[in-house]
């Protein structure tokens, strides 16, 4: 039977990244994934640019039953350090807002930077990985069609999200098979779904934007947020959905630099003669203020008609839209799964098990979360560097 020092399975951002630091050590390192490709995940981020890191990482940016757990990991390798190769490889990139950094060209050129980074490491594409158990004091790995044989192993098969992209969630199966803890998995930043009264807004507005501010179970976030046919979605939702739990409902801000209540009363001292819908377009989109106006039988309404009472109840309309999800597109959309294998029994230096020495998980099979931005990439990096390095 073949034997290598390390047995990498996942060949996604963290295991790629993971063998490449591996390599330093002077390790024999075999990379496996089912996939045919690898990296899948990075060519289609950041709409085929790759938000490959945020500059703003720190471990608050991340959700877990553990805050705490990824700071180790993070403050050593730092999004400076991925920068530093990104430029090394002479691969353009611009900054976004809060920190976010992209290609200027083709999400790609990353994945090609981790696989000539990794130079000297054995890829095997096309074979399932099917377990792993212990050999005496070695691993055996169960592939399609082998059985190999590890000093170590590093599990870094991602998550349950996007299951037509090679998303099986067998890490959480070889975690349980050693006896690990799991924290529960969900769905996270995916498009929020809703029931007919709410969808009756959101359907007809499809394709509508508008900046908005939602706080909810200690996430605040301003962004955009997007009408869609089943429901909103938009960087504002995504993030938000991290947050939500089901029966959860949510206060969302659509106009959050305007009082809408005082702003009208002030317009109907100004102009009387404004209609309400025409008021409101100054701070929304046109659509999204005439379905507002119309859903409160004020769709022709002037302002000077309007007793205070009705400007408050269009106010609150606007700033303190109250709504409640019926759940989220799920897998099938989720950049990212929440929840994974239980950081109690991780150390965070290395991510090797507590009670399995030699056997590693990273990436987002890890109870370890970033918000929308780049930070599960950072992620990623740093948790499959921290493996690397620790063999
Ligand atoms: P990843 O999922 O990348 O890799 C896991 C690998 O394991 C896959 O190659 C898979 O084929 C393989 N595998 C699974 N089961 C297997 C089995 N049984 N046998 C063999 N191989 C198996 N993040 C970010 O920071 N910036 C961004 O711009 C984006 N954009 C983005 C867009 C979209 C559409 C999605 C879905 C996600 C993002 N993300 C993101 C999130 C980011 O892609 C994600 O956090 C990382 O890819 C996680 O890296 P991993 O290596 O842990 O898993």
């Amino acid at each position: 039977m073949e034997h290598v020092d390390l047995i990498i399975l996942g060949a996604g951002a963290a295991g790629l990244f993971c063998a490449g630091s591996a390599l330093t050590q002077g390790r024999r390192v075999v990379v496996i994934d089912h996939a045919a490709k690898p990296g899948e995940k990075i060519r289609i981020s950041g709409g085929g640019r790759c938000n490959f890191t945020n500059l703003a990482t720190v471990p608050d940016r991340f959700l877990s039953q553990s805050p705490r757990f990824a700071a180790s990991a993070l403050a050593r390798f730092r999004p400076e350090a991925f920068v530093a190769l990104v430029d090394q490889a002479r691969i353009g990139w611009h900054e976004k807002t809060q920190g976010q950094l992209f290609c200027d060209g083709k999400a790609t050129q990353i994945t090609d930077m981790l696989l000539n980074r990794m130079r000297g490491a054995d890829l095997r594409l096309g074979t399932a990985v099917q377990g792993v158990r212990h050999q005496g004091d070695r691993f055996a790995v169960s592939l399609t069609d082998a059985t190999l044989t590890a000093d170590r192993v590093v599990v870094a098969t991602g998550g349950k999200s996007i299951p037509k992209m090679g998303a099986t969630g067998v890490g959480y199966d070889i975690a349980r098979s050693f006896g690990l803890r799991l924290v529960e998995t969900r769905a996270g930043l995916v498009p929020l779904t809703f029931a007919e009264q709410d969808l009756a807004l959101c359907k007809p507005l499809a394709g509508v934007s508008t900046e908005a501010r939602i706080r909810h179970r200690g996430g605040d976030f301003r962004d955009a947020l997007l009408f869609t046919h089943r429901g909103l979605s938009g960087p504002v939702i995504l993030q938000i959905s991290s947050f939500w739990q089901p029966g959860d409902e949510l206060t969302v801000d659509l106009a959050p630099d305007c009082d809408m209540a005082a702003e009208l009363k002030r317009v109907r001292g100004q102009a009387g003669r404004v209609a309400v819908a025409t008021a409101l377009a100054q701070h929304l989109p046109e659509r999204l203020a005439a379905a507002i106006t119309a859903g409160m039988g004020l769709a022709q309404a002037r302002l000077a008609d309007q007793p205070n009472k009705v400007l408050e109840a269009v106010g609150a309309r606007v700033n303190r839209w109250s709504l409640r999800p019926v759940g989220t597109e799920g897998y099938r959309t989720a950049e990212v799964t929440l929840g994974g294998v239980d950081t109690r029994d991780l150390d965070a230096k290395t991510m090797q098990a507590r009670s399995v020495p030699g056997l590693h998980f990273i990436g987002e099979c890890v109870d370890v979360t970033g918000w929308l931005g780049g930070y599960n990439f950072q992620w990623a990096w740093a948790s499959g560097d921290a493996a690397g390095k620790a063999l």
